[in-house]
């Protein structure tokens, strides 16, 4: 019987690889990860994650699931923003160690970060445990995102919040030109450059062209069980932050 093909980005490979092959993508650029991201984003993905961060208004009594966290940008922020506790998660352990290594460089050694291996699919945690769940930059390289939706729902505590940051195509066709060539023509060669593969970027582009629009991916959040589900796009609509509230209890 023949497997299901999910897509790698503009490649169709079996389901089952999928998940080997994005790891090595981020093993392959994990130490130049968060240089190409200020390098890619000319700085701006500072201010996306800073509206990730205002639409989650952090409190002390908050736990906070970062899924896909890489290398803990999301959870150093939600704590520095008054937040009470943070767990990244992510599949591969190489990025989480980088930004381990970059917050004790800092001086910053933050006992309210806990960092768990997991898929963002099987989360290791119990039924309604945190008050916030978040995703930046990490559902396109999920193999099944209906089911990393239904963990999230799984995993938030009733009133909790989930909140997605993802880059996705743009509408404006003179605009979309630019970016098309940005994307395809300097973003892998940069990526050559700065971490010696350009395959890692050029799956990266790729994967943002085959991501939901704003509005599907807000169904498919809608369809999860998640209540006042919305989305807001910046900077031209590169980028959309997507939010909703488990209402429920998951039994
Ligand atoms: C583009 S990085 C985003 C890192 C960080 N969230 C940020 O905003 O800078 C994507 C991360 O998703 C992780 N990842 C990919 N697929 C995953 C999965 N199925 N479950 C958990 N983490 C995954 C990768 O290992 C990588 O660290």
């Amino acid at each position: 019987m023949s497997e299901k093909k999910v897509d790698f980005g503009y490649r169709e490979v079996e389901a089952t690889q999928k998940d080997r092959l994005v790891q090595e993508v981020f093993h392959s650029v994990a130490s130049r990860y968060d240089l190409m991201n200020d390098l890619m984003s000319f700085g701006l993905h500072h201010l996306w994650k800073e509206k990730l961060i205002n639409e989650l208004r952090p409190t002390a009594d908050q736990l906070l699931v970062d899924v896909a966290g890489g290398t803990g940008d999301i959870a150093h922020r939600f704590i520095q923003k008054g937040g009470g506790k943070a767990i990244v998660i992510d599949a591969n352990p190489m990025m989480m160690q980088y930004g381990q290594d970059k917050l004790i460089d800092k001086g910053a050694i933050i006992p309210q970060i806990d960092w768990q291996i997991g898929n963002a699919e099987d989360l290791p945690l119990p039924d309604n445990f945190c008050d916030a769940y978040s995703i930046s930059f990490g559902i396109r390289n999920v193999t099944n995102k209906e089911k990393a939706l239904a963990e999230a729902y799984r995993v938030l505590k009733p009133m909790g919040k989930f909140v997605c940051l993802e880059l996705s195509n743009i509408d404006q066709s003179l605009l979309s030109k630019i970016y098309d060539f940005y994307s395809f023509k300097v973003i892998p060669k940069v990526g050559k450059l700065v971490t010696g593969d350009e395959d890692a970027y050029q799956y990266l582009v790729e994967s943002i062209r085959r991501f939901p629009s704003a509005e599907n991916f807000a169904h498919m959040i809608e369809e999860s069980g998640f209540e006042g589900v919305k989305y807001r796009k910046f900077s031209f609509g590169v980028v959309t932050l997507h939010s909703g509230i488990k209402l429920g209890r998951s039994n």
